[in-house]
């Protein structure tokens, strides 16, 4: 296990990619320099690269794979369905099956549309807000990950060079060629500064559709939310008549009624991915019945008309269902007791080498910072070359010890993991640790 390696299968195969895809790359977020590893399959919490490598999977394919791979009950729902058809022009009672699971979990989850993907989830969320309230402006906050809605990604990469001043954060677009009408109808926010946001919120408050908020926004560090911030962005909204979007694409995977449970809100619309599809692309959007009837089309065109071709297709519902079934509460506990022992073992392994850094985040989720100070939001969590230069070699550490970790530092757990495999990423994490340490050891000559 040794890389890079430019004599590799993976190494020839990037080769052969960069002559049909653009850069080699069909997915920004798995590149990786000098070359990415090739998957050739993944059964339980483990993955093979195409040279026959077999490493613990800490990536779950960002998330959504919380059974890790070739789960049984998911790949029986599936083969029985596949036999039966993959997708019709007509609904399936899978999609009523999926949609009462979720109903029954999530408090403010009265009616549910599917869609493909998160991307799409948090787009139909924020267009509903803006049907329902007849109003053009979202705020989100700062450095927050959405998917792809141009709304959605405003301000999520901006750098002290244009993000402006923390009391008034700047619009900032993520693509080059955004239109200047999506910058002025985003409202950016910092996190967990209750007291600012509000401030900003208020200038816009008549024209606010809805503010969108991860709980536990990964991108921006990690960091849970305070209760204030919540409440506070709950409270603005109640007063006037904004929508409190929760993204939870993610942060689903933190409890078995959601991450609006473990902060003890209601929002009006959730949107969700990942986990709820079983490994198959999934997205949905959900809230209360009042809201959600922007979609329904029993009186003709509806406020908000939505489609899509494999929209609720069969195959993503019952893996979905599937998936969710396996997720009961003693598993949650069981995901959230592991997270906490790496987070433990992590922070320990830091400070045994004089380190700076740490392990944050909750339940299944942890990310590696290598900063000298506390990360609290999307600012202080900005790194400088040096901290990317030393996460980079942790990264590239991991995956030479046999550890799959997302490049920015995120360690995902999935339910076919036990202590003993946390015991080995954690030994894992040791070595890439150690890595770090001699390259600073040769760059101040000791
Ligand atoms: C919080 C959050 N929202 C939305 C999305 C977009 O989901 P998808 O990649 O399924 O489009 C992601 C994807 O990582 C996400 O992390």
């Amino acid at each position: 296990m040794s890389y890079p390696n430019s004599d590799s299968a993976s190494a020839k195969l990037y080769q052969r990619a960069l002559n049909s895809l653009p850069g080699g790359n069909t997915r920004t977020t798995v590149f990786m320099k000098p070359y990415p590893l090739y998957a050739s399959k993944g059964e339980g919490c483990h993955v093979w690269d195409v040279d026959g490598d077999i490493r613990i999977d800490c990536v779950n394919n960002f998330t959504s794979n919380i059974h890790g791979y070739a789960n049984p009950e998911i790949n029986r729902v599936v083969q029985e369905q596949l036999a039966r058809g993959t997708a019709f022009g007509m609904p399936t009672v899978a999609e009523i099956e999926l949609a009462e699971l979720i109903c029954s979990r999530v408090c403010s989850i009265e009616r549910v549309r599917f869609t493909n993907s998160g991307t799409e989830a948090v787009m139909m969320a924020i267009k509903a807000a803006r049907a329902f309230t007849k109003r053009p402006k979202i705020a989100k906050v700062e450095g927050s990950y959405h998917g792809s809605y141009d709304y959605a990604e405003v301000s999520l990469d901006s750098s002290p060079g244009n993000w402006g001043e923390m009391t008034a954060p700047t619009s900032v677009p993520y693509a080059e060629g955004t239109p200047e009408a999506v910058l002025a109808d985003v409202i950016t926010i910092p996190f967990n500064d209750p007291e600012r946001s509000l401030q900003i919120l208020s200038q816009h408050a008549s024209e606010l559709a809805g503010i969108l908020v991860d709980p536990l926004p990964n991108r921006a560090g990690l960091i849970p939310a305070s209760q204030a911030f919540i409440q506070g962005l709950a409270d603005f909204c109640e007063k006037n008549g904004s929508l409190l979007i929760f993204d939870e694409v993610i942060s689903f995977r933190l409890g078995y009624h959601g991450a609006q449970a473990i902060w003890n809100v209601q929002p009006h619309l959730t949107a969700l991915g990942k986990i709820i599809g079983g490994g198959f692309p999934i997205g949905a959007v959900g809230g209360k019945e009042e809201v959600m009837a922007v979609f329904d089309p029993r009186c003709g065109k509806p406020a908000l008309p939505h489609g899509g071709t494999f929209s609720a297709n069969p195959i993503s519902m019952c893996a979905g269902i599937a998936a969710l079934k396996q997720l009961t509460p003693a598993v949650y506990e069981h995901l959230a007791e592991m997270g906490e022992a790496l987070r433990l073992a992590i922070n320990h392994a830091f400070a045994a080498r004089h380190l700076p850094g740490r392990a944050v985040g909750m339940g299944s989720l942890i990310k590696v910072h290598f900063s000298e100070s506390d990360v609290t939001d999307y600012r202080s969590g900005y790194q400088s070359p040096e901290v990317a230069r030393r996460l980079s070699i942790f990264v590239k550490g991991l995956l030479n010890r046999g550890v799959v970790a997302a490049s920015y530092g995120l360690l995902v757990l999935s339910t076919p993991m036990t202590l003993s495999e946390i015991d080995s990423i954690a030994s894992a994490v040791e070595r890439a640790l150690d890595d770090v340490v001699l390259s600073l050891n040769s760059q101040s000559g000791t």
